[in-house]
């Protein structure tokens, strides 16, 4: 990966749901291997944001780059070869709660796996090796066979980093991934993400609802504010009064 090449680029991206303007002229760049927070408040257009660096929505106005590709150029095959180099973990964790974890995990694999391949691994579960090792690094390697439904909020979110890690993507978007999580389960998670991105070099966005994780766990700071971008620092360089304005009702 060309460490010149932005692996995100939004070009003066506005996205509108209707008449209602979510995000409006934004333009940034991510490099590979940089960790990213991307702050405010609730409805300022964080996770509307999220969607479109991985290429479920599409704006309205203006380019999204994804390793040096624009989406809207690309045809469907070499579209899903791109967003399988995303990999994205949200705030309801988003896991199949009746399966097993080891099922959960490998659905990492689903972008390269053809269907009979997934299908046949739901009754025998393939490539037990990688999901366990994947949910080693996370911590868990004993719930490799529990139901995922009998997890606690913390180790579903660690089942969904672990599938992440199967789908070894080039970079880790995360929405919200802790704000259903209590403290103690909310600074693992963080740490392990941290921890990962270190570790691997994959460049990591995690959207936050509060700037506290934003200024521990990552080297720059987008702030978003009603849809624009009020800031975009490197975190030394964010100032009280710079968050003060940020969540200013
Ligand atoms: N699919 C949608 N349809 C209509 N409005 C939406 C949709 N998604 C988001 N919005 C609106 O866009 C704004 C930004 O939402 P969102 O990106 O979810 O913010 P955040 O994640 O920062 O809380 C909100 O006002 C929200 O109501
Ligand atoms: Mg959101």
């Amino acid at each position: 990966m060309n460490p010149h090449i932005p692996i995100f680029e939004l070009k003066n991206v506005t996205k509108q749901f209707g008449n209602f303007q979510s995000l409006t002229n934004i333009n940034l760049q991510i490099y590979p291997g940089e960790r990213v927070a991307l702050v405010g408040s609730s409805g300022a257009g964080k996770s509307t944001l999220i969607s479109l660096l991985n290429g479920s929505l599409q704006p309205t106005q203006g380019e999204v780059w994804v390793l040096g590709r624009n989406l809207a150029h690309l045809r469907p095959k070499s579209l899903r070869q791109v967003q399988r180099q995303i990999g994205t973990i949200y705030q309801q964790f988003h896991l199949v709660d009746n399966l097993r974890v080891i099922h959960n995990i490998n659905a990492g694999h689903l972008g390269r796996w053809s269907f009979f391949k997934a299908a046949a691994s739901l009754i025998y579960p393939l490539e037990v090796e990688t999901a366990f090792k994947a949910l080693t690094q996370v911590g868990i390697p004993e719930k490799l066979y529990e139901r995922t439904d009998r997890l606690s909020g913390g180790q579903q979110q660690r089942v969904a980093i672990a599938r992440i890690l199967v789908q070894d993507p080039a970079a880790i978007l995360a929405d919200e991934p802790i704000s259903s999580l209590d403290p103690e389960r909310s600074r693992e998670v963080m740490n392990l993400l941290r921890f990962l991105s270190e570790n691997t070099g994959k460049t990591l966005v995690t959207s936050l609802h509060a700037i506290e994780y934003a200024r521990s766990h990552f080297q720059r700071i987008i702030g978003l504010r009603q849809g624009q971008v009020l800031f975009n620092a490197p975190v030394e360089e964010v100032s009280a009064e710079m968050v003060e304005e940020l969540y200013r009702i």
